[in-house]
């Protein structure tokens, strides 16, 4: 088997150890991420050690994902180069901890540390992908979209209906819970609108990344202490990894969790998660709309 996966925020942590357990299990790995000075080099010959045999044909392309408008050109390069030979699976782990407020992109006014990175930008990358996706070739289950963020573990985020972007009730913990929240109702969406496709919203548990490091040297040290007892990337990738090589093989391995078709939650071991109270299809149609919204202002359309 030699399909192709998308890994979006590979350059380091857990996507860089998903994206080796890809390469090494026989996926071509299109490693996207910052650039920055010997970044490439250094990427592609640590995916071509991880891949186990010849033939492995992997790239990286740069993309800073606080810019929807790079997300996009980013996308749209790699939707038109794949589109006759499909993705197989397109796995989302930009992120970033901080303790700052709203902090609006330059171009798009949009909340860039939290919102854009850990939402807005890997539901833009999902939905221009989704014409690749549906030509996947490699998966007997079907190809995946697995994003690694808080599922099962956020809280809801109730003012949905009247604060729709969370731009008047900004905190730390509402920018958690509404990027968690917002991720579970649009993938779910998304999976109810295309049923070849396996989305996944996954928890990875605490993981011994480079998670922390642009927190205030008071924090990052006790997250550094804590993180001697944390699961290491290997470990946690070859969790994170188990939906996609399963669907490789032919059933996914999790359970939606009403038992019908959806969205599916995955914990940190691998098992199925279960979605917050407040998902509804109310919910759902609100941060459908919003999300349209945010993707309008930066010339994207939601499918
Ligand atoms: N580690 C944990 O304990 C933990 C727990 C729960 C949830 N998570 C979530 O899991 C995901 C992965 O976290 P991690 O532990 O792997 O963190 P990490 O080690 O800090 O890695 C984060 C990755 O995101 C990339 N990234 C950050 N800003 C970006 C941007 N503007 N554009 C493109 N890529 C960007 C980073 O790129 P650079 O290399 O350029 O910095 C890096 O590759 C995150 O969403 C995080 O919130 C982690």
């Amino acid at each position: 088997m030699r399909g192709n996966a998308v890994v979006v925020g590979s350059t380091n942590g857990i996507g860089k150890a998903i994206a080796c357990r890809l390469a090494r299990d026989g996926f071509n790995i299109v490693a996207v991420g910052r650039d920055k000075p010997g970044r490439r080099e250094e990427l592609l010959s640590h995916l071509a050690a991880c891949s186990q045999s010849d033939g492995a044909r992997h790239e990286f392309r740069p993309c800073d994902a606080f810019s929807l408008a790079q997300v996009k050109a980013c996308a749209e390069g790699v939707a038109s180069d794949y589109a006759r030979e499909g993705i197989d699976a397109l796995v989302l782990t930009q992120g970033m901890a901080t303790i700052q407020g709203f902090t609006p992109t330059s171009e798009e006014g949009n909340d860039e540390k939290k919102l854009t990175l850990h939402l807005w930008s890997r539901i833009a990358m999902a939905n221009c992908l989704l014409p690749a996706l549906r030509e996947s070739k490699c998966m007997r289950g079907g190809p995946v979209v697995l994003s690694v963020l808080s599922g099962g573990v956020h809280g809801p985020y109730a003012k949905y209906k009247t604060d729709p972007e969370l731009k008047n009730n900004y905190s730390i913990k509402a920018a958690a819970d509404f990027a968690g929240f917002y991720n579970d109702l649009v993938l779910d969406r998304m999976a109810e609108k295309n049923p070849s496709i396996n989305f996944v919203h996954a928890s990875p548990g605490f993981v011994a990344s480079n998670w922390g490091t642009e927190m205030p040297t008071y924090l990052r040290y006790p997250i550094r202490f804590m993180q001697r007892f944390a699961m290491s990337t290997d470990k946690c990738a070859g969790n994170m990894v188990k939906p996609i090589l399963q669907c490789a093989d032919g059933d996914i391995g999790l359970s939606t969790p009403d038992g019908s078709h959806g969205l599916f939650i995955m914990r940190e071991k691998a098992n199925s998660g279960t979605l917050t109270k407040g998902h509804s299809d109310d919910a759902i149609d609100s941060a459908w709309k919003a999300t349209q919204d945010v993707l309008n202002r930066s010339g994207m359309e939601l499918e």
